[in-house]
This record gives C-alpha cells, structure tokens and sequence, in this order.
C-alpha cells in the first residue's frame, strides 16, 4: 500500500484526507495521483537506461488510463503512446504526445482511423504496428492516396503461451493478434508490392500482466530471429507492453529492472550486429498507471444472509469491472480503521449481476453503512473500462496534481 497510508486510523493520500475529499466529490470515484504515475514512469524509463537500452522510447498504453491531465502530465515528461482507435489519437495528440512519439497497435484499424494517422504529422505517426496483410494493403493504399511513406512495424505473432489470466494472453497462434514468422517473411520478399510503406520495425506483444518472463523472452528470441533472417536494416524493435504489478503485495513480482535485464539480455545475445543499434520501443500500460489510482466508494447498506455477510456498495460492475470479468484480487482497505475482529465479507456492488462483486470472503472489520472503501491498485484499466450498464453514470475522476491541486474530470 504505497500510494494511500494510515494516519490516526484514517488513509490518506499525499496529506489529503480522502474521507474530506468524498464529502466535496459523491462517491464512488477515482482517485488518481500525478506523482506515483510520474514515477512510475521513471522507474520504468530509467530501468531501460540503467541497462544500457539505446533511446528508449516508453509508449504509454492509452487503454490502461487515458485520463487527459495524466497524459499531459505524461507526455511532458517524455513518453509517447501506444493506440488502438481514432479516439486515442485524438486524446494523446490534444493532450500534447508528439506524433512522431506514437505507435497504433489493434487488429481492426478502419480506414478512417488510418488516414487520421496518417495525416496528422507529415511523416504520419511513429508507426502503424500491422497485424494482418491485409490491414498493410489497405494503409498502403491509404498512404498513396494522401502521397506519403507510411511507417510500418510488422506485429510477430511469435507462438507462445503467456503465463496470465487467458483473456489477456494475446501471443499465440489461436489469438487475433499478429502475423506469422513466415507470412512476415513473404511480406519482405514481395515488398516492392508496397511502394508507399517504409519497413521501420517488427514489434511483438504477448499479453498483461506478466510476472513470469519465460514466454517474453521466447518472444524477444523470435522477435530477434526474424529480424536477423529479413536482412533488413530496421529503426526499432517494439517489445510491447505487459510487465505485471504485485496486486497481492506478496513482493514475489519482479521488478521493471529485472524484466529490461531479461529483455535487454535477449536482445544483445540474439539479434545480429547490422540491427543492435536498433532503438527499443516499449508499451506498458498497467506498471505505469495501476499504483497511481484508488476507487473509492461507500457502502450503501450491510445485510446478513444465513452465514453470508454482504456489503453492499455504491461502486459496481459498471465502474470497476477488473473483479468481475478476470476475477483479479485487489486489496480493499477502510478510510477509517476500526478496531475489533476481521470478519469475511461478500463487497458487492448494486449491478443486477451476481459477478457484480470486489470481493468474496473478504476478511474486513464489520462494515456499516456509510463507511468508505479504498479499492487499492485501480489505477489501470479502471475507469477506461467503466460503462453505463444498468443505466448508471461512469464515475468522476480526481487527479491529485504534484502542485497538491484537484482536478476533476467527468465524461457525459
Ligand atoms: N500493447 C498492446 C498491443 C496491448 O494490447 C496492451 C494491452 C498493451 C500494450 C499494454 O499492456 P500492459 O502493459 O498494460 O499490460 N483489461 C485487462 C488488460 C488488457 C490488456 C490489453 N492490451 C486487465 O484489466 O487486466
């Protein structure tokens, strides 16, 4: 619990108190630290130098928090981004990410999100990461039509099964993503074909929150392994996204500087000499945002069924789904410590959905109405997933600014 602390029995967050700031701002909402996400980021950006990583560029995956003030925040201090859609684009380039900072990952890419691409920097973007041949005819005729050389990154499906929560284990074959080792090598035999596509890099990713680094190794080595049998000159290696965040504090998680180590080893040992001076894009999304958020929400009524202790809160599925739809852990802790037994409590939400959970068998001191909860870790793929099912609004989001301000962001 790095981000909130307990003060006098109550959790607070850089000296504010959260229970004050839930009297100005209903419940439930998010609560974001700009700090913890700034340096989340440089402990990311400064593992990838440590190791001696040359120029790293660190994409920040919009789809894990695209909240606007922590994205100029962000881009500021030197991050690009990774997007899926025409609405991310708009997003980073309103809040200030250099074009030429982005890369535009996603197997369905329309046409019209192609040519917003393309067109919104001479050059276009940094690159579009490809993931069919298909989707590269179609930028190709797209890049032709505005007369221009689109920056393409061959997304390798490399064929490895990534240890994760199989929802979001994205590397092998069966999985949407990416394109084969050999499809990619008869793109480079017939690259004439693509008179308006400039080949500037092969990418991979293999899924989130990944905290065991076999699988991406094994990729990092196909990555390599195709690189060196194209005997092509390429401007960077994009190695993706998913390094994982130790949700259950077990401290049994590795660290950013462990997981650029495995890579970076990789790379050094595996790639030919032409490409080692290769510039290495990364994507994360969670390790940076995850820490830098809490949910917060009130309980609306207890109730006692058989040996079943319920809290009911006024969070639910619609605001925070994480729980629900991959059955992940996250810590749960009170605003205001009680004193007396933990008891095991079922932290659910009002959704009409018996998923609608936080938590299941949760041991918590006796909840009562009113009280306030802190869903801890909630920084990532919280809120950019939040939805009006049941006709509920998307929660508010607050982000603490390193000048101690309250920025407030509501979306209609
Ligand atoms: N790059 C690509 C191409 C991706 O598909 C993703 C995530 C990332 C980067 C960022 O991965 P990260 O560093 O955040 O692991 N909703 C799920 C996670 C879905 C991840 C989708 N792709 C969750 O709540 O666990």
């Amino acid at each position: 619990m790095k981000l909130a602390k307990y003060e006098n029995n109550e959790l607070i967050i850089e000296d504010k108190s959260i229970a004050s700031l839930a009297k100005t701002y209903p419940t439930p909402f998010y609560l974001y630290s700009e700090k913890e996400l700034l340096n989340n980021y440089h402990i990311f950006y400064n593992a990838a130098v440590d190791q001696g990583i040359n120029k790293p560029l660190v994409c920040f995956a919009l789809k894990a928090n695209p909240n606007p003030t922590l994205l100029l925040s962000l881009f500021r201090a030197g991050a690009g981004a990774d997007i899926v859609s025409g609405g991310e684009l708009q997003r980073a380039l309103e809040n200030g990410c250099d074009p030429q900072k982005i890369v535009f990952s996603g197997v369905g890419k329309t046409k019209k999100e192609i040519e917003a691409a393309l067109d919104c920097h001479p050059q276009g973007i940094y690159s579009f990461n490809v993931e069919s041949i298909e989707e590269l005819e179609m930028i190709n005729a797209c890049a032709k039509e505005q007369n221009k050389l689109a920056r393409v990154c061959l997304r390798l499906n490399p064929q490895v099964k990534a240890k994760t929560h199989k929802h979001i284990s994205t590397g092998y074959k069966t999985h949407k993503f990416g394109i084969l080792k050999d499809d990619i090598l008869k793109i480079f035999k017939n690259k004439k074909k693509f008179s308006h596509i400039n080949f500037v890099g092969i990418s991979v990713h293999i899924g989130s929150q990944l905290t065991n680094f076999k699988a991406t190794k094994k990729a990092v080595k196909e990555l390599c392994s195709l690189i060196n049998e194209t005997n092509h000159k390429f401007e960077f290696l994009d190695v993706g996204g998913g390094l994982g965040v130790d949700y259950t504090k077990s401290d049994e998680v590795p660290t950013a500087n462990d997981y650029m180590k495995e890579v970076y080893s990789t790379i050094k040992k595996q790639l030919a000499s032409d490409n080692q001076d290769a510039r290495v894009v990364f994507e994360p999304g969670r390790f940076i945002a995850a820490s830098a958020g809490l949910f917060i929400t009130q309980v609306i009524r207890t109730k006692k069924s058989e040996d079943c202790f319920f809290a009911i809160v006024d969070g639910g599925m619609n605001d925070f789904v994480r729980t629900s739809l991959y059955g992940a852990y996250h810590e749960i802790n009170p605003i205001v410590k009680k004193k007396g037994k933990k008891i095991p409590a079922e932290i659910v939400g009002p959704i009409c959905e018996t998923s609608d959970s936080f938590a299941s068998h949760y041991k918590i001191q006796k909840l009562h109405t009113g009280d306030l909860l802190a869903v801890m870790d909630a920084g990532a793929y919280g809120h950019s997933m939040s939805s009006h099912y049941n006709l509920r609004t998307r929660p508010k989001e607050i982000v603490l600014t390193c000048e101690g301000e309250e920025k407030l962001f509501t979306y209609e």
